[in-house]
């Protein structure tokens, strides 16, 4: 043997014990790849071993040497595989995992609106009353003249039928003119010309008067009228109705007063004043129903009473939440109305 082939046995020898920790410690087939050639590769000792066997003249001992090198390349390589099957198994585990869609996560909800709050405001106030029993009824928004104002006794003199005052669609004959309703109340002779009595209804709705915008003012608003008529229908169930309304929306130690006023489809007629916040203020109109309405509408005067009123669904939300200011119920700024959820 000669000193080249024995050094080269030796060097062999050494990587056979140095090979299996360095392949156990390569993380990433990359490495892995780095490390074949370094221990099996073109210019890797297991090579240079090969390339010396030439040299060696006796064939027998050529042989056996040819044989010792390949055992130990064998050797390596098996180990080289094994660990790159694993690297690899664990590499496309990685990958698959970081490729997943976890379908258990949340989802981007949309965000969610709301009601606006006048119409929480009118869902809320209309569930009061049909809680007392009335029905739901609702009706045109672009009115003829004579339900808006003829059939509710409302005289050709009075002055909510300017120009000035209300926003006429259509001026036709007296009899055929359009208009945008003022108030919800030509539903009361709506109904009651479909209706027979009892009648308990309210109706909620927009109504439209001619005015520019302001603090308390709006030439589009909301309004919820009343009706409640039946065979000995008194003002005490007028006032007793609406003081229960007001303690259930405002709150059971509401007081309410009621201030005689002038509607010319009711009579007597009042405005109720309640005190919320340390105040007087007006919430809403009402009165007796006038017998000329009931003619109007083929309501026996003689056998039925009722009562009516008509509130601003603005003017409730504004009192209750303490807004000052109706325009801010306008706003578009979404953080404006976010505070009264
Ligand atoms: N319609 C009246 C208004 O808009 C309110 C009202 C309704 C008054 C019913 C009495 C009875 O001012």
């Amino acid at each position: 043997m000669t000193a080249n082939l024995a050094d080269s046995m030796e060097v062999l020898e050494q990587l056979r014990t140095e090979a299996p920790p360095r392949i156990a410690a390569a993380t990433s087939v990359a490495d892995l790849d780095a490390l074949e050639a370094d221990l099996v590769g073109r210019t890797s000792p297991v090579a240079e071993a090969r390339r010396g066997l030439g040299q060696i003249a006796d064939g027998a001992i050529r042989g056996a040497t040819g044989k010792a090198i390949n055992d130990v390349a064998l050797e390596i390589q098996g180990l080289l595989d094994a660990r790159r099957t694993t690297l690899e198994a664990q590499e496309a585990s990685v990958r698959l995992a970081s490729d997943a869609v976890d379908v258990t996560l949340p989802g981007h909800a949309p965000r969610r609106g709301t009601l606006h709050l006048i119409q929480s405001t009118m869902d809320e106030i209309v569930d009061i009353f049909v809680g007392l029993g009335y029905t739901v009824a609702t009706g045109p928004e672009a009115e003829t003249e004579f339900y808006n104002f003829t059939a509710l006794n409302i005289p050709a003199t009075h002055p909510s039928r300017l120009e000035s005052d209300t926003l006429y669609l259509d001026y036709g004959d007296e009899q055929d003119e359009v208009l945008l309703r003022t108030h919800t109340s030509p539903m009361q002779a709506r109904y009651m010309e479909e209706h027979d009595p009892p009648t308990y209804v309210v109706v909620p709705g927009r109504v439209f008067r001619a005015d520019a915008v302001d603090a308390t003012h709006s030439p589009v608003f909301t309004q919820l009228e009343g009706l409640a008529v039946d065979e000995n229908i008194t003002l005490g169930d007028l006032k007793g109705t609406l003081a229960a309304f007001a303690k259930q929306f405002f709150g059971t130690d509401t007081k309410v007063k009621f201030i005689p006023h002038y509607f010319p489809f009711t009579e007597p007629s009042a405005e109720m004043h309640a005190y919320t916040n340390g105040q007087w203020i007006e919430l809403l109109g009402c009165g007796m129903v006038n017998p000329a309405v009931f003619e109007q509408v083929g309501y026996d005067p003689a056998r039925y009473t009722g009562f009516a009123f008509g509130m601003g669904m603005e003017r409730m939300a504004m009192v209750r939440h303490g807004i000052t200011d109706l325009r801010a119920l306008l706003d578009p700024d979404r953080r404006v109305l976010e505070q009264y959820k």
